[in-house]
C-alpha cells in the first residue's frame, strides 16, 4: 500500500512533557517515522522542563523495549525546554529557523498545542512574537481537546485565536475522528445500500453510543476534577460519533461536505430533559477483582469533589430521517468494561410472527466497535435446530484487524499525518464546537437540577440505578457486558 508523504515540517509539540505526550502522542510519532510516514520532518518537543534532550529521552522512556519505532523517532527528535512567560522568542524562532533550513522545511511549520486551553493564547503569542506565524512557508497549528470550558469561553478562545490564524490553518483536534472505525462509519453507510436503506426510522428503534472505561481519573485530577466527565468526551468523542452516524449523504467527500453535513446533526440536537439525563460518581468497589478506591480518594481530587465521572442521557436528532428515534448515550469511568461502540438497534419484528424469543436485547442490531476488537457485528435472529419458533440471537462479524491486519493506524498517528497533509477532515470545524457545547452547556445545566448524592454507583459495575431506569422506562436496555449477545 502507497503512503502519501507530506512536505517536510518543522513539526513543534508543545506539552510534550505532559502524560497525553508520554502514552499517546509520542508512540505515534514513533508509528509515523517506522513507517516513513512524515519523511525527514523533525520534531521538536517542548517542555518547561529544564532538561537535556537525553534526559527527556529517558524521562519519557523513549525506547525501544517501550514501543516499536522508538529508536527511529529518537534520530528526527528534538527537545527545547520554553518557558513562554521568561523566555526570549526570538531565540527560539531562530533555533526553529535554522532546523526548517537544515531539513528542507521551507519554512513549513505545524505547531501542536498539547496543553490545556488556557495556555493557547499566551503558547501563540511566544510564536507570534518571534515571528514564527508569518513569512513563507505553511503554518498550521493544531489544539488538544477540549476547546473552551463551554461556549463563552470557547468563543473568546476563538476570537482570540482568529486574530493569529484563520479557519483554514487551525485542526481542532478530537482524536475519536482519527480512529478507523469511526473513519469507516461514513462508508459503512453510504457505500452499502444494505445498511444505508435501513438507516432511518422507519427500521431503526433507537441508537446507543457507549463509551465504557473501567479505569479511573486517577493522576489526571488536575484537569479532570476540573473538566468533568462531559466535558471531557461527550462533548467531543460522543457528539462525533453520534454526528457521523446520524448525517446525511454529505454532497461529496471534501472536508467541508463532511463538516456541513455533521454540522447539521450537531445543531438539530434536542435538548435534554431533566428526567432524561443523569450523572454520576463512582464510590470504591472491585474491578477485574481487585479493589479501586472512590473518585473521591483518587489523588489530588478533593474530598467533597462533585465533578461526574458519568453522565447518561436520551436525546432526538431533529431531521426527518430521524424523526421519533431516541439516541441514548451512556459513558464513564470505572464501569463494567472498557469497551466503545455505536450500537444501531432495529425494530423488533420478530413477535409479529414467532412468540419465542430472547428476553434481552432481544433486538437485531448493527454494532459499530471502536474498543476492544474493532469491528461491525451484525445481531440477528435464526431458529434454533429442529424447533419452528424458538429464536435464536446470532451474529455474523467483520473483524477489522483480521481482515486488514494490526498494524492498522492509531488514532493519535492519523491525526499527525492528516495535519501535515493539510486535510481537515477529521478535525472539528468551529461551528461543529459551538453548536456541541451548546448542547453540553444545556445538558449540565439541566443535570444539576437533580440533587444528586456522589457517589452514586459502585467502582466495576454498569453505572447508576438512575441511568438504568432511564432507558427501562421506555421498556428498553442497555447493551452492557452482561446482555449482549457476541
Ligand atoms: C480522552 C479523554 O480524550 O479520551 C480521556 O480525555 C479518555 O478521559 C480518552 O479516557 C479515551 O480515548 P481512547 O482513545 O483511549 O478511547
Amino acid at each position: 500500500m502507497s503512503v502519501e508523504v507530506p512536505k517536510n515540517h518543522v513539526l513543534l509539540v508543545f506539552g510534550a512533557t505532559g502524560d497525553l505526550a508520554q502514552k499517546k502522542l509520542l508512540p505515534a510519532l514513533a508509528r509515523l517515522v517506522r513507517k516513513g510516514k512524515i519523511g525527514e520532518s523533525p520534531i521538536v518537543c517542548i517542555g518547561r522542563r529544564n532538561i537535556s534532550r537525553d534526559e527527556y529521552i529517558d524521562i519519557m522512556d523513549v525506547h525501544e523495549g517501550t514501543y516499536a519505532g522508538a529508536e527511529q523517532l529518537k534520530e528526527q527528535l528534538h527537545y527545547y525546554s520554553v518557558d513562554i512567560k521568561e523566555d526570549d522568542p526570538e531565540e527560539f524562532a531562530q533555533f526553529i529557523q535554522e532546523l526548517s533550513h537544515d531539513h528542507n522545511c521551507n519554512d513549513n511549520l505545524a505547531f501542536y498545542f498539547a496543553l490545556p486551553n488556557v495556555l493557547f493564547k499566551p503558547a501563540a503569542d511566544f510564536l507570534n512574537a518571534g515571528g514564527l506565524l508569518n513569512g513563507p512557508g505553511d503554518k498550521k497549528v493544531a489544539f488538544e481537546k477540549p476547546f473552551g470550558q463551554d461556549l463563552e469561553s470557547a468563543q473568546e478562545l476563538h476570537e482570540q485565536l482568529t486574530q493569529l490564524f484563520n479557519e483554514e490553518q487551525i485542526y481542532r483536534v478530537d482524536h475519536y475522528l482519527g480512529k478507523e472505525l469511526i473513519e469507516n462509519v461514513l462508508v459503512f453507510r453510504f457505500a452499502n445500500a444494505m445498511f444505508e436503506h435501513i438507516w432511518c426510522n422507519s427500521c431503526i428503534d433507537h441508537v446507543q453510543v457507549t463509551l465504557a472505561e473501567e479505569f479511573g481519573a486517577g493522576g489526571r485530577a488536575d484537569y479532570y476534577d476540573t473538566a468533568g466527565h462531559v466535558r471531557d468526551v461527550v462533548q467531543s468523542h460522543i457528539l462525533q460519533a453520534l454526528a457521523l452516524t446520524a448525517m446525511e449523504r454529505p454532497a461529496s467527500l471534501d472536508p467541508e461536505d463532511i463538516r456541513d453535513a455533521k454540522h447539521i446533526v450537531l445543531n438539530q440536537l434536542q435538548p435534554v430533559t431533566s428526567e432524561n439525563v443523569v450523572l454520576g460518581q463512582y464510590g470504591s468497589g472491585k474491578v477485574k477483582g481487585e479493589q479501586v478506591n472512590g473518585y473521591r480518594q483518587e489523588e489530588d481530587v478533593p474530598a467533597d469533589s462533585n465533578t461526574e465521572t458519568f453522565a447518561a442521557f436520551k436525546t432526538y436528532v431533529d431531521t426527518d430521517r430521524w424523526q421519533n428515534v431516541p439516541f441514548y448515550v451512556r459513558t464513564g469511568k470505572r464501569l463494567d468494561g472498557n469497551y466503545v461502540e455505536i450500537n444501531v438497534v432495529l425494530n423488533d419484528i420478530s413477535s409479529q410472527l414467532f412468540e419465542e424469543h430472547p428476553q434481552l436485547a432481544n433486538h437485531d442490531v448493527i454494532r459499530i466497535r471502536l474498543k476492544p476488537d474493532e469491528g461491525i457485528h451484525i445481531q440477528f435472529h435464526t431458529k434454533q435446530p429442529e424447533t419452528r419458533k424458538r429464536l435464536e440471537l446470532t451474529s455474523m462479524d467483520f473483524c477489522y484487524p483480521c481482515t486488514f491486519g494490526t498494524d492498522t493506524p492509531e488514532a493519535y498517528e492519523s491525526v499527525f499525518h492528516e495535519l501535515l497533509k493539510g486535510d481537515h477532515t477529521i478535525f472539528v470545524r468551529w461551528d461543529e464546537i459551538q453548536a456541541s457545547w451548546r448542547f453540553t452547556d444545556t445538558l449540565l445545566q439541566t443535570a444539576v437540577q437533580h440533587d444528586y448524592t456522589f457517589p452514586n454507583y459502585t467502582a466495576g459495575k454498569g453505572g447508576p440505578e438512575a441511568a438504568i431506569n432511564l432507558i427501562e422506562k421506555d421498556k428498553r436496555t442497555w447493551l452492557t457486558v452482561e446482555n449482549k449477545r457476541e
